[in-house]
């Protein structure tokens, strides 16, 4: 791995970014930056006080604004938003100096994970597992097309998936 490259995490949401990417900084000795709490921070609201004041439009200039700023950092482990992808500006800045790991989950583990969370707009009304299933089959391929790794973690633990991710980092 070069020295001086971000390991950025990209996948739903629920999918363990922020819980495997800290541990992951931890172990690699990298800095852990949560782009979530980022936006949080910057804005001082939480993401549903976002979403319900302002709307999602302007959660995603939040969130470019805060991409385009960590992007320039170095040896961070960056744990993205699920929706991140969404923008191609938000993956080219990420790409500059980041390898990209997608975190695959199925839908039914992503709603194991979710499914009693309050801070997550976009999964707040209706069947949550159906809009897991929609919202995935949407982003699924912008996901595996923005990946340099696709890192499975549906029926493993946190320690499997980043020795996973450890080890490929010492074959590069
Ligand atoms: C979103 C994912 C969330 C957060 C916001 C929107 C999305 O992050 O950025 O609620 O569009 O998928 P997590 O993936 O960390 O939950």
């Amino acid at each position: 791995m070069t020295e001086h490259q971000n390991i950025v995490l990209i996948g739903f949401m629920g999918c363990g970014k922020s819980t495997i990417g800290s541990g992951l900084a931890d172990r690699i000795g990298y800095r852990f930056v949560d782009c979530d709490t980022e936006i949080t921070s910057m804005g001082d609201m939480s993401i549903p006080q976002i979403f319900e004041t302002y709307g999602e439009a302007y959660f995603r200039d939040l969130e470019t604004t805060c991409i385009r700023q960590i992007g320039k950092g170095t040896r961070q482990v960056i744990a993205t938003g699920g929706g991140a992808v969404k923008r191609k500006e938000n993956i080219q800045a990420l790409q500059k100096q980041g390898i990209l790991i997608y975190l695959e989950a199925t839908p039914f583990h992503i709603y194991q994970n979710v499914k009693d969370d309050q801070n997550r707009p976009l999964l707040q009304e209706g069947d949550k597992l159906a809009k897991i299933q929609s919202l995935l089959t949407e982003r699924e391929h912008i996901y595996r097309q923005a990946a340099d790794w696709v890192v499975s973690v549906t029926g493993r633990t946190v320690n499997e998936i980043q020795e996973e991710i450890i080890e490929k980092l010492k074959e590069r």
